[in-house]
């Protein structure tokens, strides 16, 4: 039934010059079905160049709005229109345009992780790979707001020495993580490292052995001489993990409530195999945009990527 579905899928991708991107979340037969699999900055990277006519994004709205945004004249299809993200959601835009009104002496860096109609009122995009640098090519004394992500936020602060203001948003699987089911794996497996992605609590942070988004994560897994790792991060992550490292053990990190299956993101994992070869045949469900408030929202992102080439990010 998979292979069946691939050929299809590869059929219909020839036919109609369609590329593949699909984030690092996805599940394992969509990650291997991918022309291009990674990381939120190299989704964006990828959809503001690529040749291709149709853009089937596998990953959650903001990631296809961000490709929309990016490249209007290409169609961007999602395979699932309702894969939207927690942490998205806990920036709504009327509230954050209060909030920035209310502090105009700020300037605004805003996570990837929110809706076109937040981008609009930002200055610069961040991802988790390049937060930080982005974050330090501001003057030191410059007043900044960071939104959404209160853990990236406070992270980013800490290791930057700023003070940014902060939006009290979270991401409902990366705060997820238990502090002592994680203790005891380390104390079951001494020799394992805790890899977290900064969207994670403080108290996760802090006994982690390397912090990074997921591409880091997953280059630090790969260079490092551990032969085990214990990933504090959305668990799809560890397919392409094991792909590249097929001699090292990897445990995703447990959720509080072993009930559930709280490490995986319920957003990303609405695409499937089978609604991603639907939308390429239907071309739909697709991403559309305002002109207007896309004129707006692609500022902060090509700010973005800007800073980000010139870092060789
Ligand atoms: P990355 O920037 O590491 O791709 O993270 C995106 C995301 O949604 C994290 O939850
Ligand atoms: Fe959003 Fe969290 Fe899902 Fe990432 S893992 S897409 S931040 S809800």
């Amino acid at each position: 039934m998979t292979n069946n579905l691939v050929e299809k899928i590869n059929r219909l991708r020839k036919e109609k010059n369609a590329v593949i991107m699909a984030h690092y979340y996805q599940t394992g037969d969509i990650q291997d079905v991918a022309d291009y699999v990674g990381d939120s900055l190299a989704l964006a990277q990828w959809a503001a160049k690529t040749e291709a006519d149709i853009i089937v994004l596998c990953g959650v709205h903001f990631m296809g709005e961000t490709a929309k945004i990016l490249s209007p004249h290409k169609k961007v299809l999602v395979p699932d229109l309702a894969a939207g993200c927690s942490l998205a959601d806990s920036c709504p835009a009327d509230k954050f345009k209060e909030f920035v009104e209310a502090h105009p002496d700020y300037q605004v860096v805003s996570y990837v992780n929110t809706t076109a109609a937040v981008k609009a009122l930002t200055d610069v995009v961040v991802t988790s790979t390049n937060a930080k640098q982005i974050v330090e090519s501001f003057p030191k004394d410059a007043k900044l707001i960071f939104a959404p992500d209160r853990n990236l936020g406070n992270y980013i602060n800490s290791v930057t020495g700023r003070e940014m203001l902060l939006w009290d948003g979270a991401c409902h699987v990366h705060e997820q993580f238990s502090l002592e089911k994680i203790l005891a794996l380390k104390k079951q497996y001494p020799d394992a490292l805790v890899l977290a992605h900064p969207e994670c609590k403080k108290v996760i942070l802090t006994i982690a052995d390397f912090i990074g988004s997921t591409a880091a994560l997953l280059n630090f897994s790969t260079k490092n001489d551990a032969k085990m790792f214990i990933v504090a991060t959305e668990s799809g992550i560890l397919h392409e993990m094991q792909k590249r490292n097929p001699n090292k053990t990897f445990i995703p990190a447990p959720p509080n409530d072993s009930t559930c299956a709280c490490n995986e993101c319920s957003f990303m994992r609405l695409n499937t195999m089978e609604k991603l070869y639907n939308c390429l045949l239907n071309e739909s469900p697709e991403i559309l945009i305002d002109e207007k408030l896309r004129e707006k929202a692609v500022k902060p992102i090509l700010r973005m990527l800007e800073i980000s080439e010139k870092l060789g990010l």
